[in-house]
């Protein structure tokens, strides 16, 4: 990520960076600025900032494509966290980014909810980026520390509604994904729980495995592996069909509420004003990413799948992201949570 006065970005959060290199002849000097140039482009380091911490859903998603994106583009591809506030902090970091195709976000239905949560958010969606194309929409899972007493999610609801003030549930942070499926658990449910917000649901989960708190809302890209290996309880999936690879695992609508339906939609971001035909590049990558049977294999074995390659287009992205907004804004505008 290449700002002038705003290494205070990195300075805040890096938390992890990993590098996936690639055919090393075509990259080129990795120093030099871009400057936009879309015949040479990439010529030095592309950097995808996701707005969570390492070692979460999102960030896994970003590793799984950043390869094969790579590959295709003949550069090099630095995935770097930036953490804070629900993922509006690395967000707001790249919309004031250099419009030149080095700095990219991934980022999620968090995208569509932060304008309603945020008084002053410091970018908006729709104006400050281009969109890149839509990449996989993941499923939820409810899932508790392994100890708790509820057994199903019946039970939890009960559990919950006559123990509200003592339950802790973990999220992300306002505005994240996680928050937004704990918003509904408790706006369905009637109980106001209390929230133990994280930097990402990767931290969040390893407390839970920890017994540190109570239960979440999470991707199926983070749980999979610690609900089949039974370190988690899990109550449901919050799609309207179980998933392939949690075949035990019953929807919220066979569990019992079927109003807490939610998935959540991942999508790449350049600041405005990149060059077209640089954003049209990062899109061929994307695409040919989601057809790569390594990142399908990955996704179907943590409960997704990529996007159709017609939705993995700058269109199709930006028509999903304008309607979210719009949806978004009424559910929360309904919930009361306002962030000022
Ligand atoms: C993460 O990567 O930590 C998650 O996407 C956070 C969230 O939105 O719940």
């Amino acid at each position: 990520m290449r700002t002038t006065s705003r290494y205070r970005a990195t300075a805040r959060m890096i938390a992890a960076i990993g590098v996936v290199s690639l055919a090393a002849a075509c990259s080129g000097n990795g120093g030099a600025a871009g400057g936009g140039d879309a015949a040479n482009y990439p010529d030095e380091n592309i950097t995808i900032v996701v707005p969570f911490s390492a070692g979460g859903p999102t960030d896994t998603v970003t590793r799984m494509i950043a390869g094969p994106m790579a590959a295709k583009l003949g550069g090099k591809i630095v995935v770097q966290n930036v953490e804070g506030a629900g993922g509006t902090v690395g967000a707001g970091d790249v919309a004031r980014a250099r419009p030149d195709g080095y700095t990219v976000l991934m980022h999620h239905i968090g995208m569509s909810t932060a304008p309603a949560l945020y008084k002053s958010l410091g970018y908006k969606p729709l104006e400050d980026f281009e969109t890149v194309g839509l990449v996989t929409e993941v499923p939820m899972t409810i899932v508790a520390r392994k100890d708790f007493a509820p057994a199903t999610l019946q039970d939890l609801v009960t559990h919950v509604k006559a123990n509200a003030s003592k339950v802790t549930l973990a999220n992300a942070g306002i505005g994240a994904a996680s928050h937004l499926c704990g918003l509904l658990f408790q706006s369905t449910t009637g109980v106001k729980l209390q929230e133990v917000p994280y930097q990402g649901t990767g931290p969040a989960l390893t407390d839970l495995v920890g017994g540190q708190v109570d239960f979440m809302c999470d991707q199926t890209t983070n749980t999979s592996g610690q609900i089949a290996a039974g370190k988690v309880k899990a109550y449901a999936v919050t799609t309207p069909e179980r998933v392939k690879s949690l075949p035990d695992l019953p929807t919220t609508t066979e569990a019992g509420l079927p109003q807490l339906k939610v998935s959540v939609w991942h999508g790449l971001y350049v600041p405005a004003d990149t060059p077209p035909e640089i954003v049209q590049k990062l899109s061929e990558a994307l695409k040919v990413a989601l057809a790569d049977q390594g990142v399908i294999d990955q996704m179907a074995k943590l409960g997704t799948a990529p996007v159709p390659a017609q939705d993995a287009t700058p269109d199709a992205h930006r028509a999903k992201l304008d309607e979210q907004l719009g949806t978004w804004a009424k559910i929360i505008a309904d919930s009361g949570v306002k962030v000022s």
